[in-house]
């Protein structure tokens, strides 16, 4: 028996996809075999790619506060489908925000937090509708330091 504790964490980005992401790590974080509760961590890093929340981000926006207070906005609303879950499962979770490059900075923070498994979507927001992976899934995929499972679109 698995006696040990597991770290999955999973990437949002408030796509569909990444909803579908979350489905499964709330489920794969729900296996535990051990007395120990598995935990999920839930990251989502606010990137310069304004054109993903075209829905929120209109032209002429440019005041600091209206600014944050649309990220504010979109973080909350991409976290919706994971803090649902987590609690109706009583799953542990934390969730976690960040600057950055996404794919960069989630590797970082999968290396931090010791995570045993990455879990992404294979698109998520872009515009451009790729036929299987998304830049930031391919570059997890090479570059995190613990296994990835990716979620079909
Ligand atoms: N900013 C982000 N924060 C957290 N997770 C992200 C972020 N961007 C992408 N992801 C994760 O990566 C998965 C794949 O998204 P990705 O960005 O690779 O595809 P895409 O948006 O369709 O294409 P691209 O961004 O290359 O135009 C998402 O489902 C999500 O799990
Ligand atoms: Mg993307």
């Amino acid at each position: 028996m698995l006696e040990v504790r597991r770290k999955i964490m999973v990437a949002v980005d408030g796509s569909a996809v990444s909803d579908k992401a979350v489905y499964e790590a709330v489920w794969l974080a729900g296996c535990q075999a051990g007395k120990f509760k598995n935990k999920l961590f839930a990251v989502f890093v606010k990137a310069d790619r304004v054109r993903d929340y075209d829905d929120l981000f209109v032209k002429g926006v440019s005041a600091e506060s209206e600014i944050s207070e649309r990220w504010q906005h979109i973080v909350e609303h991409a976290f919706l489908v994971v803090r649902k879950l987590a609690l109706e499962k009583d799953i542990p979770f934390e969730t976690i925000v960040v600057e950055g490059e996404p794919a960069a900075s989630i590797n970082h923070l999968a290396h931090k937090h010791d995570i045993d498994l990455l879990v992404v979507g294979s698109t998520g927001k872009g515009a451009v509708k790729r036929a299987f992976l998304g830049s930031v899934s391919a570059e997890l995929i090479e570059h995190a330091p613990c296994g990835v499972y990716v979620v079909r679109a």
